[in-house]
């Protein structure tokens, strides 16, 4: 049976704000979801309540994987739990290359059990499907003996996200992908990669303003975000709406949510 994911009324504050007002969003593994919506509308707040930032604070409803909820859990557990959100993995981590930290990573999602330092997968069986892995996403070799993120371009870190993914093979990835500094490379990197790799073992939320991305990956279900809440889930058609015409229409339809979020805009502004 194809695993779910279950955001159920999810209130999320930060800094003792409330940003998240309750967002209910289900995905099943095996679909593409778009997840859109204005800038401050708490895309990324929800990304980051789903991977455990301490930051965010959850103060109501849940995140399950086939019931199991993942709120009280931290971001190891819920990576074990086959949730995969882009990671934000340090700036840089002087020594380490990016084979050694995928190895580590891999290790921790299968094998949870290990005492640090111990146990890590073995190396040739690691090798040979790092290997096999760039070698399906058309990566050259030499990429895995970088030091990771060392003067990384910006395709360059969507590789090391991608190729990430590809060896932890979650059920569920969460990719934020709503940067607007994304240059083409990046952006041909995250399209060609998660068309690859999504298949009907993956379910798969893209937070994106990015046409490209969802032409390379259409979304069976788009979702619009506005003033913390999720206000309205259609299909790519709606991605395209959205591209084509912006966020009048929405505002309009969800004058309640768009009064909201002018609101709370006027109150940043102070
Ligand atoms: N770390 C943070 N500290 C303070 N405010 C934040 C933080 N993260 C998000 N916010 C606020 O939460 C709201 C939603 O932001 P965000 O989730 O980044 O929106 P989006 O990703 O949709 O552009 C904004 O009003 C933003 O100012
Ligand atoms: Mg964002």
């Amino acid at each position: 049976m194809s695993s779910l994911l279950r955001i159920d009324d999810l209130h999320v504050n930060v800094e003792e704000t409330p940003i998240l007002k309750g967002v209910n969003l289900e995905i099943r593994q095996g679909e593409i979801h778009a997840l859109m919506g204005p800038n401050g509308s708490g895309k990324s707040t929800l990304a980051f309540a789903m991977m455990g930032h301490p930051k965010y604070e959850i103060t109501g409803g849940s995140i399950e994987i086939d019931g199991v909820n993942l709120v009280e859990l931290d971001p190891n557990e819920r990576a074990r739990l086959g949730l995969f959100l882009a990671f934000q993995y340090p700036v840089t981590i002087p020594g380490v290359k990016v084979a050694d930290f995928l190895r580590h990573a891999v290790t921790n999602v299968r094998n949870p059990d290990r005492k640090e330092g111990e146990n890590l997968i073995p190396m040739r069986e690691f090798r040979k499907e790092l290997r096999s892995k760039m070698e399906e996403l058309g990566m050259d070799i030499e990429f895995a003996r970088r030091y990771l993120n060392d003067g990384f371009s910006g395709g360059e870190k969507k590789r090391m996200e991608i190729l990430q993914l590809a060896m932890l093979n979650p059920k569920f990835a969460i990719l934020d992908e709503t940067d607007s500094g994304l240059d083409s490379d990046a952006v041909r990197v995250v399209s060609e990669g998660v068309a690859k790799l999504s298949g009907d073992q993956m379910g798969v939320l893209i937070i994106t303003h990015h046409e490209r991305l969802l032409e390379f990956n259409t979304p069976q279900f788009t979702h619009v975000m506005l003033a913390g809440r999720v206000v309205e889930t259609g299909d790519a058609s709606l991605a395209a709406e959205l591209h084509n015409q912006g966020y009048a229409g929405v505002r309009e339809r969800h004058p309640i949510a768009a009064a909201e979020e002018e609101k709370a805009a006027e109150h940043v502004a102070g």
